[in-house]
């Protein structure tokens, strides 16, 4: 395990560890308060954050670590102009982990390339958010104690929501889940992340409706409709307020249920659930800074290694996605995959095309 960019990056025996050693740090806190004494975590949030920033702070103190970093890129060289690279090569040589949030898709990727020391995504735009699906696989697993055969429902903003698509992934490895994505038509799982459960022949519906799943299913992920997203903010206001779960709807959920939420929430969960024994939402987070704790905890034992050599034999590609990092951090190399409908870019996953050469 290195750079920790897609929730991929770690496989179901490293998850299996790492689960293992997030119990221990829940049950004896006390014996892990020097682990990272002399680690300096960097912290580069380009994105506003609350949980993610302070979590991953929080997890790097309670191990005897430093952090430095900014969470306001206003007040870093960016605003000089000072290229994603050159900041990832200075910081890495100030920091042992660096934890990056960017609006860009496969800003973290690009990061990776110039990095010696382990880069973990905490967002990167509306692509990926590895370290949430941690947070979010220990919540299940503790409070429910498998993830096979799990009925789920996703809810809200599939399209944009980066946390579903690193847990749709991630879930993905599992036997038997059922998922029921509940969303406006606009709003759907994009298509890359739907190839993933095709290829793994795992069962999932479409469904615009939440009512008629709902009684259904063992846990429900609720999600924010991402505002800041969106090109046109008139599609938006349209959309927003799809979802409500309140306390009426909650009458309907099976005994043994659990409601999830990556938060913040918006108003997509009332403040009355919260009282309700089976809303998880508080404690997932909670659960998120002992699985960082996890997490920084075993990057930090790995030593520094020079970054990839990236060599590209394939024709030029261009990405089709507007909000790729290929666009801003132009001389990034261009870099794709083949999938079973056509090339896609290996920084944001979306279609490319390619220039005649
Ligand atoms: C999420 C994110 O940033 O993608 N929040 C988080 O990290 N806990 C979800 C959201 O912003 O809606």
């Amino acid at each position: 395990m290195r750079h920790i960019i897609d929730i991929t990056d770690i496989s179901r025996e490293e998850f299996d560890r790492l689960y293992s050693l997030f119990g221990d740090i829940i049950d004896h806190p006390g014996d892990y308060v020097d682990c990272c004494k002399g680690k300096v975590l960097g912290s580069l949030f380009y994105e506003p954050s609350t949980r993610t920033n302070l979590s991953f702070s929080t997890a790097m103190l309670r191990l005897g670590g430093s952090v430095v970093g900014f969470s306001d890129p206003g007040s870093s060289s960016v605003t000089k102009g000072e290229t994603l690279k050159d900041t990832i090569r200075i910081v890495s040589g100030y920091a042992n982990m660096i934890v990056m949030r960017n609006p860009m898709e496969g800003a973290a990727k690009a990061a990776s390339l110039y990095s010696p020391v382990p880069i973990i995504n905490a967002g990167d735009g509306g692509h990926s958010h590895p370290t949430q699906t941690l947070a979010d696989m220990s919540t299940i697993l503790r409070l429910r104690g498998s993830l096979d055969g799990l009925k789920i429902g996703i809810c809200g903003d599939l399209k944009y929501g980066r946390t579903v698509h690193s847990l749709v992934k991630s879930l993905s490895n599992y036997k038997n889940v059922q998922f029921y994505f509940i969303s406006p038509r606009e709003l759907a799982l994009p298509a890359y992340v739907r190839d993933i459960l095709n290829e793994k022949k795992q069962k999932y519906f479409e469904v615009s409706g939440l009512d008629p799943v709902l009684p259904m299913l063992d846990v429900l992920y609720m999600t924010r409709i991402q505002k800041e997203r969106f090109i046109d903010p008139l599609e938006y206001e349209r959309l927003r307020g799809t979802y409500v779960l309140d306390t009426k709807k909650m009458r309907n959920a099976k005994k043994e249920f659990l409601v999830l939420h990556p938060l913040p929430r918006v108003d997509e969960i009332t403040n009355e659930v919260d009282d309700d024994p089976r809303a998880a939402y508080f404690t997932q987070a909670r659960f998120g800074m002992y699985m960082r704790m996890a997490l920084l905890l075993t990057l930090s034992k790995l030593g520094e290694t020079a970054p990839q050599r990236i060599d590209c034999d394939m024709p030029k590609c261009v990405c089709s996605n507007a909000k790729c990092i290929t666009k801003t951090e132009t001389y990034l190399p261009p870099l794709c995959y083949e999938s079973d409908d056509g090339a896609r870019c290996a920084f944001c996953d979306k279609e490319v095309s390619f220039n005649s050469i």
